[in-house]
């Protein structure tokens, strides 16, 4: 079995939703600066909550997403022999951590490498990465949309995702790449999904896919307001 894996990294992993964080920043300090000069206990009230959510985005992003990862590896007691894709793997917070629990296996990534997703996102940035985290050996990088993944049916042990299925848009296209996630991952392989919002039709689509053991959970303030979604694929698919 793989031995533990420390959240501490020696990449540079970006900030997600860059546009949203500077939002994020700008508001709290602008509310902030209010709060002060109006005095009033609404707009202290108003700047506390803004601040707050700031503060939980920035943890999540430097910090929590990576603390909370590396407790769910520990869970999934891998035997280090696996393949693994991650699906939107962008600078490779993921990807990299599940590497290195790897001693024969694979993991693979696959991204768009979408910059408006993740700050300074690019294969470039993830390679770099993997030699700083010594797994450089142990990876595999695909340029490729999640929702027509470009791998053979039945091929994973085990396909991951964190943050990523959401920035699809439109229902259709998170269905499409649930369906796809389901598709690559072979008879008796885990499904493992952090993403915000559209976790409760992940959950519905991998049930109507004929999923075992769907499950849909919160990971708490340390990934707020991140929920996981967790499936096994049938042994015998009809
Ligand atoms: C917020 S980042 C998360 C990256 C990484 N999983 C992490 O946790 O640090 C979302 C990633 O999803 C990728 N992405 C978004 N839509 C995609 C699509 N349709 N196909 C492939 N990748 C996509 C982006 O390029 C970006 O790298």
């Amino acid at each position: 079995m793989s031995e533990r894996v420390t959240p501490r990294r020696r990449g540079s992993y970006g900030i997600d939703a860059p546009l949203a964080s500077a939002l994020l920043a700008g508001a709290a300090v602008f509310y902030l600066v209010l709060a002060i000069v109006n005095g009033r206990v609404l707009f202290w009230l108003l700047a506390s909550f803004i601040v707050a959510v700031a503060a939980s985005h920035f943890y999540f992003t430097l910090r929590g997403k990576f603390v909370v990862w590396a407790e769910l590896f520990d869970r999934m007691r891998l035997r280090g022999d696996e393949r693994i894709l991650d699906l939107g793997c962008g600078r490779g917070a993921v990807l990299l951590m599940a590497a290195q629990h790897l001693t024969t296996g694979r993991a693979v990534g696959v991204d768009l490498w979408r910059t408006a997703d993740q700050s300074g996102n690019s294969a470039e940035a993830t390679k770099r990465n993997a030699v700083a985290e010594g797994v450089a050996d142990r990876i595999e990088l695909h340029t490729g949309d999640l929702t027509a993944l470009p791998f053979e049916d039945n091929s994973f042990d085990v396909v991951l995702s964190s943050l990523a299925i959401h920035n699809i848009s439109g229902r259709a296209g998170r269905e499409a790449a649930i369906g796809e996630a389901v598709r690559v991952l072979r008879p008796g392989g885990r499904l493992v999904i952090a993403d915000v919002r559209a976790t409760r039709l992940y959950q519905a689509q991998l049930a109507k896919l004929g999923m075992n053991d769907v499950t849909r959970t919160s990971l708490g303030w340390r990934f707020w307001p991140i929920c996981l979604v967790t499936a096994t694929k049938p042994e015998q698919s009809e």
